[in-house]
């Protein structure tokens, strides 16, 4: 904790002390709310990497250590000891449910994983060769059009049921998009099945024969999904946040925070991971790789590499990787682009470029081998992310929905366009 509670600015022959806001762990934040009243100033802080956006309980993560924390708890003892579903609890909850709470809450996810009947002609709008992100945002966003009794973000057992409904919904959702996209028809969810079995049941399993469910399948995606939950301020949690700010309803703020999420730079790059990985082929061709994603006019990154907030490794990336070869060997998988991700790896840290740069493997740089072990198609990677993530995104929304310093998200900008000028006709430009 530090002592720090307050700071002195000087702007010209102006002075302002400033009030300084220290939570349980994490840096002291500077209040700037009275700067421009005053100094006149605004400030300027692309990608907002400095500013702390919201007061949260849910997740804390060090960036330096390499540390995350969800509710307090180590991610790796979670990973260890947990489900995605008592996970998902915690985020929205901020304990750990007794076996009374979780039977209560689990029940309630078990029976709210059907979606309206009519969504499946909403899908069926789609081209079959639409992205499942295209068609999850769309979908997800849809359900504020058939669940009118949980619109009402005043009553509090309305946005319990809201934000049980996504958790609830969304693999049914996602399942089906993908069984659109190949032409199958869709699963309906078995409530005598757990949480990711449901989901592997409702992707995988065909009419003409019943799925036999492998438990290291679904332990590992589980594990995944635990690995996904939440990460604090990322860009579609914001996303979620600033929706909800404006009183936006919660589906419309997850929707939103998908769309977020399919960027490369962001969610998306698991699946871009995997892509550039078969693009790279065989290990012989690493350095070559690497040396492009030094070279600024390539254009090319090593995706799956670097973070906005980890200076070292993400907690999630060392524990993926060693699931990776766990779950490859379990499974008898040997797959060639697991040898090319590890020589990957191991030349961007001991090169230069990356040390200076502090780039280590994210938590998207080794999960699309171990989709793709478990034979989710790689278009359903980043689905996966969203899965996972809705778990985060719906308690950061119910966090905020009763957050008295809440506010409608409005920046400022530093404005670089022209001065005030005056109208001219058409005859005289
Ligand atoms: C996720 O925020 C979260 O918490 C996100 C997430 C979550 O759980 O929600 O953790 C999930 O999004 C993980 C990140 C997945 N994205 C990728 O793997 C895409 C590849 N990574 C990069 O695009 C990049 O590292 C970011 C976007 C992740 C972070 O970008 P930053 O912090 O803004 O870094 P930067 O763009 O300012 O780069 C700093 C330097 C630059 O070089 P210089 O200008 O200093 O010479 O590092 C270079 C960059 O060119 N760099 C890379 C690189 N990432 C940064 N060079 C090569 N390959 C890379 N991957």
């Amino acid at each position: 904790m530090s002592d720090l509670d307050q700071v002195t600015l000087g702007a010209g022959d102006k002075s302002v002390t400033l009030p300084v806001h220290t939570g349980t762990l994490g840096n002291p934040c500077i209040d700037i709310s009275r700067l421009p009243k005053e100094t006149g100033c605004f400030t300027y802080d692309a990608g907002f990497t400095a500013t702390a956006s919201c007061k949260s309980a849910i997740t804390y993560i060090d960036g330096d250590a390499g540390v995350l924390l969800y509710r307090g708890y180590p991610i790796d003892q979670l990973a260890e000891n947990s489900s995605f579903l008592e996970v998902a609890y915690l985020l929205i909850n901020g304990e750990l449910p007794d076996a009374k709470q979780f039977e209560a809450f689990s029940h309630d996810v078990t029976h709210h994983t059907m979606m309206h009947e009519a969504l499946k002609s909403f899908l069926n709008g789609f081209r079959h060769d639409a992205h499942p992100m295209a068609m999850l945002c769309g979908s997800v966003a849809s359900l504020s059009a058939f669940y009118h009794d949980t619109l009402d973000l005043n009553d509090p057992e309305q946005r319990r049921m809201a934000a049980v409904r996504l958790i609830a919904k969304i693999p049914t959702i996602a399942a089906a998009a993908y069984r659109y996209s190949i032409g199958w028809p869709i699963r309906y969810p078995r409530n005598n099945l757990d949480y990711v079995s449901r989901f592997l049941h409702m992707m995988f399993e065909v009419p003409s024969e019943p799925l036999e469910l492998n438990p290291v399948v679904a332990k590992a995606l589980d594990l995944l999904f635990i690995l996904h939950a939440d990460h604090e301020q990322n860009a579609s949690t914001s996303t979620v946040r600033l929706v909800g700010s404006t009183g936006a309803n919660p589906y419309a703020c997850v929707s939103a925070g998908i769309a977020a999420l399919w960027g490369p730079a962001h969610g998306g790059a698991n699946e871009a991971v995997l892509k550039m990985l078969e693009e790279i082929g065989t290990p012989d061709k690493v350095e070559s790789a690497i040396a492009r994603a030094k070279d600024k006019e390539s254009g090319f990154r090593l995706m799956g590499f670097g973070h906005r907030v980890y200076k070292n490794f993400d907690p999630r990336a060392r524990i993926i990787r060693e699931m990776t070869h766990k779950v490859l060997g379990e499974l008898g998988v040997d797959d060639p682009l697991l040898e090319v991700a590890m020589k990957l790896e191991e030349a961007a840290l001991k090169d230069d470029y990356f040390v200076e740069r502090k780039l280590y493997p994210n938590v998207d740089f080794y999960s699309g081998i171990i989709y793709k072990a478990l034979k989710i198609p790689t278009e359903m990677f980043t689905v996966m992310f969203a899965i996972g993530r809705t778990a985060g995104w719906v308690a950061h929304w119910l966090e905020q929905q009763t957050d008295p310093e809440a506010k409608i998200g409005r920046p400022r900008q530093i404005y670089t366009g022209a001065d005030t000028r005056d109208y001219l006709a058409i005859d005289r430009r």
